[in-house]
């Protein structure tokens, strides 16, 4: 896997690291001059998508990292997760709220070595770092280097802690097969820790859904503009479950923009929601 080289995907990361941060969900300390400057290149895109399909790709992102935020909150609450490794972090503002909110959580920012390079410095830049609050370089396409998960795991978590995995935009821009041997690869690797979840947004290739066809031309277009293998991935939920049990993960919850409407402050939109956030426990 690793002559794959996904960088040219990083870009993404600053718009919407610009979304969330227009939105208030992040802070000015991921403020940077690409991500505004997609933003707003961006933004009669999003005006016309929204009024004319009542969809807009800002309202997927809030909707996913609210999401995402609502498990990692529970099952720090509930569940005693105490470790968490956030892989392709980008400019995710996460880490940085959930140390605020629980002093003595473990959080390990990863992502490829340029990326995280800048991650790094802003956090630096702030003095956000320190012994609980780290950087890692992980590849997810890596299985032996010193960037491999099994091997950065082993180097930087506490075995002795509950853990969870959060991966966010980040999965779709590969292919089945190629996520799958990372989603292997993690799952063996989370069976070391006394308890241990996955939590990940995926955007599923819902036959039914009126903008399928749409999203899988803009797919193209992404794939183009990424230099990667962006698709769909899984008919419907019980597929993403039963895949998931197939990779190893013994308990799997999907979950709905929908289902939060009004129960997280959450952006709606008139049409299906496209986005799901998949919460799996070894
Ligand atoms: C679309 S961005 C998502 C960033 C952030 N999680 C977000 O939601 O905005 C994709 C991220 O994946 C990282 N990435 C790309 N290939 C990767 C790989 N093989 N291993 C780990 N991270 C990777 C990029 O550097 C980038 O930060």
């Amino acid at each position: 896997m690793t002559d794959i080289d996904s960088s040219s995907i990083s870009f993404t990361a600053y718009y919407t690291g610009e979304v969330w941060r227009q939105h208030g969900l992040s802070s000015d300390i991921f403020k940077t001059n690409t991500g505004k400057t997609l933003f707003y290149l961006g933004q009669p895109i999003e005006k016309i998508a929204k009024t004319v399909m009542g969809f807009s790709t800002q309202t997927t992102l809030l909707q996913r990292h609210h999401m995402i935020d609502y498990v990692v909150k529970k099952a720090i609450e509930e569940q005693g997760v105490s470790q968490i490794v956030e892989i392709a972090c980008g400019m995710s503002p996460r880490g940085v709220r959930f140390r605020q909110q629980y002093p003595d959580l473990h959080y390990i920012e990863a992502d490829l070595p340029a990326m995280l390079a800048h991650k790094q410095r802003l956090l630096t830049e702030h003095g956000l770092l320190n012994e609980h609050h780290r950087v890692a370089s992980i590849n997810i396409l890596a299985e032996d280097s010193a960037d491999a998960l099994a091997v950065v795991f082993a180097k930087q978590l506490d075995p002795q802690r509950k853990t969870l995995v959060i991966t966010e935009g980040l999965i779709n821009y590969f292919d089945l097969a190629t996520i799958s041997i990372f989603w292997q690869n993690l799952a063996q690797a989370l069976k070391k820790f006394p308890q241990a979840g996955y939590v990940t947004d995926l955007y599923p290739n819902f036959p039914w859904h009126p903008m399928t066809k749409l999203i899988n031309g803009f797919v193209y277009g992404l794939s183009k503009a990424t230099k990667s293998h962006v698709s769909l991935h899984f008919k419907n939920e019980q597929a993403i479950i039963e895949g998931f049990k197939e990779l190893g993960f013994a308990k799997t919850n999907v979950h709905i923009p929908e289902s939060y409407y009004g129960v997280l402050p959450i952006p709606t939109q008139r049409v299906a929601s496209l986005v799901r956030v998949v919460e799996n426990w070894v």
